[in-house]
C-alpha cells in the first residue's frame, strides 16, 4: 500500500478526519486547511495538526506548499480523501480550482485518474453544494457522507464516528472490523 494524502477541511467532523489518520497511521501525508485547524481544535478538546501527526507518525504538510509531494502527480500516491469536506472546498473542486495543496492534491488525484474520496457535512445542503456533488460524482468522485447509520445501534460517538470511518476505509480498500457488517439476519 502506498501513501494517502488525508485533508482536514473546515467542516464541522474533524473526528472523524482525526481517526482515519490514527488507523491508516504513517501513510498519511496530512493537510490541513486554515478553517480544519480552527475545527480541529475546537472540536477535538485543543488537538493540533502537529499534536496529531506526532501521535500517529503521519507527515505533516503546509497547506500552503503548492509545490509539496502530496500534490505530485508522478509521485506513488494511492488515494486523496478530504474528510471531513467544506462546502467551500467541494464549490473549487467543482470549478477546477487547485488554489492550494489540499484543493490542488485533489485536482491532481482527478487528473490522474486517483481514487478520491469526499466526506461532505452541511446541513441543509444548498442547491450549489448538491449540484456540485452530483458533478464530482459523475467525475468519478467518491462522495461518504459524513452520516452515520443506526443500524448497528451505536451507544457512543465513537461508534457513530467509526461507522463513517469504516466506510471510507472499505473505500481504500484496507481491510478493517471497526463496525460488525450486516449479515442479513439482524432483523429476522
Ligand atoms: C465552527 C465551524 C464549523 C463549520 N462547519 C462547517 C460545515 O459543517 N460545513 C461546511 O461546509 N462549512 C463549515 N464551516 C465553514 C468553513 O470552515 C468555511 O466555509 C471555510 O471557508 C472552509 O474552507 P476550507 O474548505 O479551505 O477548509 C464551519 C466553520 C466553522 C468556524
Amino acid at each position: 500500500m502506498g501513501e494517502v494524502v488525508l485533508v482536514i477541511s473546515g467542516a464541522s467532523g474533524a473526528a472523524y478526519g482525526v481517526r482515519l489518520a490514527e488507523i491508516l497511521g504513517k501513510d498519511v501525508r496530512l493537510v490541513v486547511t486554515d478553517s480544519g485547524r480552527l475545527t480541529m481544535t475546537h472540536e477535538c478538546d485543543g488537538l493540533t495538526p502537529e499534536a496529531l501527526v506526532e501521535k500517529t507518525g503521519a507527515i505533516l504538510e503546509n497547506n500552503k506548499d503548492i509545490g509539496a509531494k502530496s500534490a505530485s502527480g508522478s509521485a506513488p500516491i494511492d488515494a486523496v480523501i478530504i474528510c471531513p469536506c467544506s462546502g467551500t472546498t467541494i464549490g473549487k473542486l467543482a470549478a477546477g480550482i487547485g488554489d492550494n495543496l489540499a484543493t490542488r492534491s485533489a485536482i491532481v488525484a482527478m487528473k490522474e485518474r486517483r481514487k478520491l474520496i469526499i466526506v461532505p457535512r452541511e446541513a441543509p445542503y444548498a442547491t450549489v453544494h448538491l449540484e456540485n456533488m452530483a458533478k464530482l460524482s459523475g467525475w468519478g468522485v467518491t462522495v461518504i457522507p459524513a452520516s452515520p447509520g443506526f443500524y448497528n445501534l451505536p451507544k457512543t460517538m465513537d461508534d457513530l464516528i467509526d461507522f463513517v470511518v469504516s466506510r471510507i476505509l472499505d473505500h481504500l480498500d484496507r481491510e478493517n472490523n471497526l463496525t460488525k457488517r450486516w449479515t442479513g439476519d439482524e432483523l429476522k
